[in-house]
């Protein structure tokens, strides 16, 4: 569409169960917010829209496990990531909540509009049931066996030690982790928006109508819709979310899903009475930012409710990104395996348009990526100091320096001077279209061009040695200069906004209309710019180390957690204890016991003699490498047999979460027959 009157720009909502981090922020805030500041900066229509979303399952068992309500969960994170968008910057018109009147409003009319018309189907089911509690149990309140790995604490929807998606149905010995019941089936009704109906609607408007679409979404879209479409329900029985609005639907509320992309219809009319307009205008250009997880709601389902309203506006483009890893890990938030952004502030303060930089220059927009420490500082030390902030640095010092900060006016310009300031007018051109394609990453990688263009220039003239010679000469150099400068603060302003402001101030100038870039004559003759402060700092080694102990630090806590202890033995006497004489020994001969898998025959230096102890170590250690090994060894062990071989005694092995056995010995070599005790 190529004649619209304004853009409407939606971004996801994030779910208020946990902070936000810099996945979020680089899959879908920044992008959303870019794209933003660039269209106002256009002097377009613009509203950027943005709010929590607090309604679903999670939340209602976070809140549970913490002995508080949904509300205070959403409360407080609600507050975290309001709090932490603003401080980076993200320009929202409106950041709303679904748990706002507003909101249950929106969401239960429109419901209650489809199912006046019919626009749904009834259907009738059998679901667990918790009889004690009373409740119908959404998946993710069952615990079980995993049919497929034998986890005994699998979700009903997931088992998280082998990662099967599940059906509660699936799982053996299925319990309520309300009342560790059993729960059992019984009859419940739900409402179906019948997404079959839709199946061809959807195929024009988007296989046919929509080949522009990024191939990621469009990809995602056709196999959905190739592999046919059913009917989804779009209510459930739970206590918490927007409640249907309909006789006889008690305990039963709207679907997350169903409710939370009304959520951006409720933000808009929170934020001007006038949200028909952005809404119902076929004029309006919507466009929504999000994460590849979400494509399938936001292409096909909440199209196909808007569709069956039938007063709204459809989606424009869906400019979904792929997701971002953390040092070559997928981020988590139970696993707190995340840079998170209320962090960053505290740690990085001043740094917010660095991160936005970094995860722009390295965005998810075609494929997964990851996000490296090494990678920031490089990106920041190389990048924003050594070519942006280093040409500005240089250009504003030699004003200051050879005309006390006053714009020299520039002389009869020669052909470098023309080729250069025509060049940003070709990078203009090169911006908008990457912009135009939500190309963001290659947009901003055409910006810094704009300004190693700057830099180069300024290297090549070489004013402090022309000055020395032809004073003429040097005025046209630094008014040249000085138009780079003035047009990088207008190509910078979508991606750094902070850093801009600062430069403008630097260079004592305003805001200027996206129109202004190209031009060469923006700091006329005689203006006055200030003394420059620097716009970036280099990042030292010991900043990054200690964010990548931190993540190690993570890691080992992690595996830690995944130890679930055995449960301590009944008690022993000192008696029974001293019984076992156990010494130091050294292996000095290994070899494997035929036949088997696990078995080492080990001769042991016990200080006492020289003995023979066959031990189960052989699927975690190889012969040669035990040899010289001082261990721990209980000698007066009765001697067994052991595939033929008698074994004198028995090697003392610490066995680690995952089974594999470490042999315990002293920290410090000690004299063979030392004794434990
Ligand atoms: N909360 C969802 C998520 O984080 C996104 C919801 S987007 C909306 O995946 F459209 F539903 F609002
Ligand atoms: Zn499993």
């Amino acid at each position: 569409m190529s004649n619209y009157k304004r853009t409407l720009i939606t971004s996801a909502l994030p779910y208020a169960n946990g902070p936000v981090h810099i996945g979020h922020l680089a899959g879908v805030y920044v992008p959303a917010d870019i794209y933003a500041r660039y269209l106002r900066m256009k002097g377009e229509e613009v509203a950027f829209i943005g709010g929590s979303d607090e309604h679903g399952v999670p939340i209602t068992i976070k809140a549970k496990n913490e002995g508080v309500t949904p509300q205070d969960v959403v409360d407080k994170y609600h507050n975290i990531i309001k709090d932490s968008f603003s401080r980076f910057g993200i320009s929202f018109d409106v950041y709303s909540r679904t748990s706002a009147k507003v909101h249950h409003d929106t969401a239960s009319e429109f419901f209650k509009k489809l199912y006046d018309e019919g626009k749904f189907i009834e259907k009738t089911s059998e679901q667990y049931y918790d009889e004690e509690a009373k409740q119908f149990l959404a998946d993710r309140y069952i615990v079980g066996t995993c049919p497929k790995c034998g986890n005994e604490k699998a979700y009903g929807d997931q088992c998280e030690a082998c990662g099967t998606s599940l059906n509660a149905t699936d799982l053996i010995n299925p319990k309520s982790t309300l009342s560790g019941n059993i729960p059992v089936m019984k009859e419940t009704k739900h409402w179906y928006l019948p997404l079959d109906q839709y199946e061809p609607w959807l195929r024009e408007w988007i296989l046919e109508g929509h080949k522009e679409w990024k191939s990621n979404v469009y990809g995602q879209c056709k196999s959905w819709i190739d592999g046919g479409l059913n009917p989804r329900a779009v209510t459930r029985d739970l206590d918490w979310g927007v409640p249907v609005p309909v006789d006889g639907a008690d305990g039963k509320v709207l679907y997350v899903w169903f409710d939370a992309p009304i959520g951006y219809i409720s933000a808009t009319k929170e934020w001007t009475a006038d949200w028909t307009k952005w809404w119902k205008d076929p004029e309006t250009r919507m466009l929504h930012f999000i994460g590849k997880d979400n494509i399938v709601f936001h292409c096909i389902i909440f199209p196909a409710m808007l569709k069956a309203e039938g007063t709204y506006i459809l989606p424009e483009n869906v400019p979904a990104n792929e997701f971002l890893n953390l040092e070559g890990d997928k981020i988590s938030t139970s696993r707190n395996w995340a840079v998170w952004l209320h962090e960053y502030l505290e740690e990085f303060p001043g740094k917010e348009d660095v991160l936005k930089y970094v995860l722009t220059a390295n965005a998810p927009e075609t494929k997964d990526n990851d996000f490296t420490w090494k990678d920031f500082q490089a990106r920041n030390n190389n990048e924003l100091v050594a070519i942006l902030g280093n040409f500005i640095n240089r250009a504003l010092v030699l004003t200051q320096k050879y005309y006390n900060g006053v714009v020299p006016a520039a002389g009869e310009l020669q052909d470098v001077d023309k080729d250069t300031l025509a060049q940003i007018v070709s990078l203009k051109a090169d911006v908008e279209k990457s912009l135009d394609t939500f190309r963001f990453r290659e947009a901003l990688k055409i910006a810094m061009d704009m300004a190693r263009l700057g830099n180069k220039y300024l290297a090549d003239m070489e004013p402090w040695k022309v000055v020395k010679t032809d004073e003429e000469r040097v005025k046209t150099i630094m008014n040249t200069c000085l138009q780079i400068a003035a047009n990088l603060t207008i190509v910078f302003a979508p991606f750094l906004p902070f850093t801009m402001n600062k430069l403008r101030g630097f260079l004592n100038m305003d805001h200027l209309e996206w129109s202004e870039l190209g031009r060469t004559d923006i700091l006329l003759a005689g203006h006055k710019v200030k003394e420059p402060e620097l716009l970036f700092e280099k990042i030292e080694d010991s900043v990054i180390e200690t964010q990548i102990q931190k993540l190690q630090d993570t890691k080992k806590a992690n595996e830690m957690a995944a130890v679930t202890a055995a449960p301590q033995k009944e008690n022993c006497s000192y008696d029974d204890f001293s019984k076992m004489d156990i010494r130091v020994g050294t292996i000095i001969e290994a070899e494997k016991v035929a036949k088997t898998k696990k078995l080492l025959k080990l001769k042991i230096d016990t200080g006492i003699d020289q003995r023979t102890v066959v031990s189960g170590i052989a699927e975690y250690y190889e012969p040669e490498q035990v040899i010289g090994q001082q261990v721990c060894i209980l000698v007066n062990l009765e001697p067994r047999e052991l595939k033929g071989i008698l074994s004198q005694g028995m090697i003392l092995m610490a066995a680690d979460a995952d089974g594999a056995l470490k042999f315990v010995s002293p920290v410090n070599a000690v004299k063979n027959g030392s004794e434990v005790k």
